[in-house]
Order: C-alpha cells, then structure tokens, then sequence
C-alpha cells in the first residue's frame, strides 16, 4: 500500500461520517487498520526517552558542578592573595598638631582617607567613606570620634569600630608605619579582620 493511498482512505474514513465532527476515537478507529504497517515499540521509545533524558541531566549536573568547582577555586584563591599596596608618605603628618585631622588620598587617587592624630601623639588613619552608605566621615575634637554627618553615624578614633548610628561595620583600616619622624601609609585592611584592636602608632 503506497503512502498516497493511505493518506487519501485516512482522511476520507476520518471525515466520512456525514460531516460529524471527528475526534480522537474517530481518528484512531479510521487509522487502526494501517497501525501494523507502521509498528510502533512505545517500550522502546521511552527507553530512549529515558536514556536521553538521564544524558541531559548528567550532562547539565556536572556542567553546573564544574562551574560550583570553579567559583569556589577563584573565591578560595581570592581569599589567599592579599592584595599589595604601594607605601605612600603622608605628607604633612609630621606637622599635625595632637587633637587633629587631616585628609589623604591611599592606595589610589581617587580613595580618600583620613589621618588622625590623637591627643596622645599616636596616629591612626582610616578609609573616610562611612560603611553606612559612604559619606566621608571627619574627626571630631570635641567627641574624639570620627563622625558621619549623613545620619549621625559614629566611629572610635582608636580602632575604627562603630560607636552609634546606622553604620553595619568598623572604618577600613590604613595600616601606618614610622620612617624616621615621617609617616608612611602601607597598606589597607577591609574592616572585620581586627575590629577590637587598635592599629594606631
Ligand atoms: S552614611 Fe554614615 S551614617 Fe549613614
């Protein structure tokens, strides 16, 4: 039976009756006759419906493990390198009276800082952007403190930590080291690793 004369006895058994509307149990009566000329293993089938369906799931899981494997390298590799900084004198330090601020770009141009010399003589020197929503903190010498005016936020001139207001964490630290009477900016610390010490010198 070729292809032409099936489809044609299909259609028309199909469409037979008088113009009634055919359903599903018309279109498998008009066909049933003609199913043994196209064997159909539905086992078969979802054997293979199964076998590609595990290949797509083994190959998105381990797609998906591999790029986990990845991400955690990077952060774990991030986490190792601590980034360097260039020193950088600070200048002007050397003449900032006890009890006073004053303000410095570290590590880059466009990062500003604060120095403060406490009225003890030791220095201590912050990233000025408040960890609140990063409005420039300033040294207060009344407080002794470093505020935030945006929403009264405060910080301990000696270890950075939050005093009151809003902001979640300590200032970043600027680590500083004496050369002689100049002092020297070395390097830069995210707040959270020390927050209870003081870093001052
Ligand atoms: S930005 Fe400093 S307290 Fe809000």
């Amino acid at each position: 039976m070729n292809s032409k004369y099936l489809n044609e006895n299909t259609v028309k058994n199909v469409l037979a009756a008088n113009n009634e509307i055919s359903d599903e149990r018309d279109v498998r009566t008009a066909t049933a006759p003609h199913q043994k000329e196209f064997p159909y293993e539905r086992d078969e089938e979802g054997q293979v419906t199964r076998r590609e369906f595990c290949n797509f799931l083994f190959l998105t899981s381990s797609t998906l493990f591999l790029g986990a494997i990845g991400f955690a390298g990077k952060s774990v590799y991030e986490a190792q390198v601590t980034p360097t900084y260039s020193p950088l004198k600070i200048e002007g330090a050397s003449e900032l009276q006890p009890g006073t601020a004053l303000n410095f770009r570290y590590p880059r141009e466009e990062d500003s800082a604060i120095l403060v010399r406490a009225s003890d003589g030791n220095f201590y020197a912050y990233g000025q952007k408040c960890t609140h929503l990063s409005c420039p903190v300033y040294y207060d010498k009344q407080s002794m403190h470093l505020e935030c005016p945006c929403h009264e936020g405060g910080f301990d001139a000696a270890t950075g930590n939050v005093l009151y207001g809003p902001p979640p964490r300590a200032l970043d630290k600027i680590e500083l080291e004496m050369r002689g009477t100049e002092v020297w900016a070395i390097g830069r610390k995210a707040s959270g690793s020390d927050e209870n010490n003081q870093h001052g010198i």
